[in-house]
C-alpha cells in the first residue's frame, strides 16, 4: 500500500479522457490522424483516449528522456524513434504532462521538420507555470510533483488508477521504514 493522496480519481480521469477523446474525434474528422505517444509516462492515456476515440487513425511511440527524479535535467534524448514515415501526416502528440516544455518543444520541431501536415499536442497534466509551449488539448492543471496513471517518480507508482501528489518526504518512512517496500 501506499499513502498518495488523490489529486484526481479514477472517475474524474475517465470522465476527461472520454470528452477529450470525442474532442478529437470530431476536429479530425477525415484526416486518419497518427497518435504518438511519449513513452513511458502516456502509455496510461494513450491507450484509453484512443479508445475514446472513434475515427480512423493510428499510433506510434517514441521515447525520449529529460528528467531525473523530480528535477529537469535540460537536455531531450530520442531513446526510441517513431516506425513510420509522417510525411503528410497529420500527427498528435500525447504527452502526460507539460512542465517546462522543454521536451514538446522539441519534439514538436522535430516531426514538423519531418514534414508532416500538421503537428498538434495533447497533454493530460498540465503545471501552473510559464511553459515554452501551449498545448491544443489539455486535460487537468495542476501545480504539485504528481505520480500515477502512467506517471512516475524514478520509475515507481506509474500503476496507480488514480493521480495523485508525490511527496518525497512523506514517502521517505515508507521507502525506508520498516514497512519499507525498497525496489
Ligand atoms: P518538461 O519537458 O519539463 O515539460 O517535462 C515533461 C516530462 O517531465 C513529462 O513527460 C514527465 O515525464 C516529467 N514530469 C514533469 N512533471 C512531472 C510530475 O509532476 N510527475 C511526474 N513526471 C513529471
Ligand atoms: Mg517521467
Amino acid at each position: 500500500m501506499n499513502n498518495i493522496p488523490i489529486l484526481f480519481s479514477k472517475e474524474e480521469i475517465e470522465d476527461c479522457v472520454h470528452k477529450l477523446g470525442k474532442e478529437i474525434s470530431r476536429d479530425y474528422l477525415g484526416k486518419n490522424p497518427l497518435f504518438v505517444g511519449v513513452l513511458k509516462g502516456s502509455f496510461v492515456f494513450m491507450a484509453d483516449l484512443l479508445r475514446s476515440v472513434d475515427i480512423p487513425c493510428s499510433m506510434d511511440f517514441m521515447a525520449v528522456s529529460s528528467y531525473s527524479g523530480v528535477k529537469s535535467t535540460g537536455s531531450v534524448k530520442i531513446n526510441k524513434d517513431l516506425s513510420e514515415d509522417i510525411a503528410s501526416r497529420h500527427i498528435i502528440i500525447v504527452e502526460d504532462i507539460l512542465d517546462s516544455g522543454l521536451t514538446l518543444t522539441y519534439l514538436k520541431r522535430l516531426l514538423q521538420a519531418r514534414g508532416a501536415a500538421s503537428v498538434k499536442v495533447i497533454t493530460l497534466l498540465e503545471k501552473e507555470v510559464d511553459h515554452a509551449i501551449k498545448p491544443d488539448y489539455c486535460g487537468f492543471r495542476c501545480n504539485d510533483f504528481v505520480v500515477g496513471y502512467g506517471l512516475d517518480y524514478n520509475e515507481r507508482y506509474r500503476n496507480l488508477p488514480y493521480i495523485g501528489v508525490f511527496n518525497p518526504e512523506a514517502q521517505k518512512e515508507t521507502l525506508n521504514g520498516v514497512n519499507g517496500i525498497l525496489d
